[in-house]
């Protein structure tokens, strides 16, 4: 067996690994070889990922706690993305929702939320496209949501942080044709985690068990469309038609969009 550095995985990097699907995708990383970079803001959790993956799986584990609300937390991250060229792959799974109407959603909530959803994905993307491109390797994957496809109700600023994550990491798809480089997105529909209780879901009624996946699943799910070569995974769509209907949909609107005429509705009465 080749055991030389070229044919180590490298390193993954995973943002919001100290619960829910970010640390099962770390759990799955670290068996399947990689050496895993371990980063949310509770060091606890982390470290104690990190040191069940190291003994589990022998690799790497490295922990970097940070704030990816803040801009110096994700441009310390972008200089490791850059930087270090043992990182092949990175995990932009940070996320947080809040299950309120946007009049009674605090404004510092939703500027963390725009930071963390929006600003550190986009930036950290920026950072590893840019740095794997140049090496020649490198798979990024993006969790957007399946909340993203269209407004639902009582999340109107977290569904629209999954909308920009869809149309934004789809975009960077074209930027990393004819390259070696992935760009996988991947969309959950309604997963178990404390992400729920992070949003405010404990105060709902519990959602129908048969709509809720495992965070066992769904990372599982993910990463086989990551091996299939997908651009877009969305566990939870039985029905893969629909997908490529919404694609195609949007894709006839895009270039309807576009017409120096305006349409006959709006002629003058
Ligand atoms: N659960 C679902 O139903 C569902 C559905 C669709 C999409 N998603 C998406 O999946 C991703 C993971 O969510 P989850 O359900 O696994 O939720 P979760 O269990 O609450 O995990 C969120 C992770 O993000 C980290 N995080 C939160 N704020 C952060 C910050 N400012 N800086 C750095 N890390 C931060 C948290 O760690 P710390 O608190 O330690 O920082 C935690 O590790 C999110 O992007 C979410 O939008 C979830």
């Amino acid at each position: 067996m080749n055991t030389s550095i070229s044919s180590h995985p490298g390193a993954a990097i995973v943002t919001g690994a100290s619960s829910g699907i970010g640390r099962v995708y770390a759990q799955h990383l670290a068996a399947r070889g990689h050496d895993v970079i371990l980063v949310a803001r509770r060091e606890d959790r982390l470290r104690r990922l990190a040191t069940e993956l190291a003994g589990r799986h022998g690799v790497g584990a490295e922990v970097l706690v940070s704030d990816l609300s803040k801009p110096e937390d994700v441009a310390r991250l972008e200089d490791r993305i850059e930087s270090d060229a043992s990182i092949s792959m990175l995990v932009n799974n940070a996320g947080f929702s809040a299950l309120k109407p946007v009049t009674q959603t605090p404004d510092e909530t939703i500027a963390k939320m725009i930071a963390l959803n929006v600003t550190a994905l986009t930036l950290l993307s920026k950072a590893a496209i840019a740095a794997f491109t140049s090496r020649g390797r490198g798979a990024l994957i993006n969790i957007g949501s399946g909340a993203g496809f269209a407004p639902y109700p009582g999340i109107p600023v977290y569904g629209a942080t999954k909308a920009y994550v869809y149309l934004f990491t789809q975009s960077l798809q074209s930027e990393v044709e004819d390259t070696p480089v992935r760009v996988q997105l991947v969309l959950p529909g309604a997963v178990v985690s404390e992400g729920w209780e992070v949003a405010g879901g404990n105060d709902l009624e519990p959602l129908p068990p048969e709509i809720v996946m495992s965070t066992e699943d769904l990372v599982r799910a993910a990463l086989r469309g990551l091996d299939l070569g997908e651009r877009v995974t969305a566990p939870s769509v039985q029905d893969e038609a629909l997908l490529r209907a919404y694609e195609a949909a949007g894709s006839r609107a895009l270039q309807g969009a576009f017409d120096a005429t305006p349409a006959a509705r709006y002629a003058e009465p």
